[in-house]
C-alpha cells in the first residue's frame, strides 16, 4: 500500500468571524500597532469591504496563512490590511492576494487602486512596486507610534 501524502491544498476564501483568532495572531506578529478585534469586525460588517484569507489544508488540518482587506469606494479600491504568517513569507502569497484584489476590482470596473505604507517598510514597498504601484504622495508623520511618514501609492492598470 502506498503511504504517499496528499499535497497541501491552498485556497483563497472569504474571511469569517471564526477566523479572527488565527488572523489576530498573524496581525500581532506583523505590526507594531496591530488592529484590534473590533477593527476586523467592523471590516467584516462593512458592505464596501472585501476580506479574504489564504488557507492551507493539509492532512485534514486547515491553517490561515495570509489575509487581505480592501474597500471599494466609488471608483477606487483602497487597501486596508495585508499580512502573511511569518513561516509562510516569501512564497508568493501576498502577491497572489494582490492579484486577486486586482481581479475583483477590475470585475466591477475599477482600475485605480491605492494604499498607504510606512516609509521604512521596505518589503511591502518592494511587493507593491512589483504589483505595479508607484509612489504618488506622502503623509508627513502619519504614524503616531513612530512619527513616520506614510507613502501613498497608486496603481491604475
Ligand atoms: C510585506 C508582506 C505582506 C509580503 O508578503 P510575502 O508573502 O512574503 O510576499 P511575496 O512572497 O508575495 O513577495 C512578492 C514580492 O514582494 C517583494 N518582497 C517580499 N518580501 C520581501 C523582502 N523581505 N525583501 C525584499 N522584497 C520583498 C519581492 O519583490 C517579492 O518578489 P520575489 O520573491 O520574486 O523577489 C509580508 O512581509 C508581511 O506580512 N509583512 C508584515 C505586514 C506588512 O508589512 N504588511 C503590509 C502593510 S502596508
Amino acid at each position: 500500500m502506498s503511504s504517499k501524502k496528499a499535497d497541501p491544498q491552498v485556497t483563497i476564501d472569504l474571511m469569517e468571524r471564526a477566523d479572527l483568532p488565527e488572523i489576530l495572531a498573524i496581525e500581532r506578529e506583523s505590526f507594531s500597532s496591530p488592529w484590534t478585534p473590533g477593527m476586523f469586525a467592523e471590516e467584516l460588517e462593512n458592505k464596501l469591504a472585501q476580506c479574504l484569507v489564504i488557507r492551507i489544508i493539509s492532512e485534514g488540518k486547515s491553517v490561515i496563512v495570509a489575509y487581505i482587506i480592501f474597500r471599494l469606494i466609488a471608483d477606487e479600491a483602497h487597501l486596508h490590511n495585508l499580512a502573511v504568517k511569518k513561516e509562510f513569507k516569501r512564497q508568493g502569497l501576498a502577491q497572489s492576494l494582490m492579484e486577486t484584489m486586482k481581479d475583483i476590482v477590475m470585475q466591477v470596473g475599477i482600475c485605480a487602486r491605492t494604499l498607504e505604507v510606512r516609509e521604512s517598510n521596505k518589503e511591502a514597498i518592494s511587493l507593491y512596486r512589483k504589483c505595479g504601484f508607484v509612489v504618488k504622495g506622502r503623509r508627513p508623520l502619519y504614524y503616531t507610534d513612530t512619527h513616520e511618514d506614510a507613502l501613498i501609492m497608486w496603481a491604475d492598470k
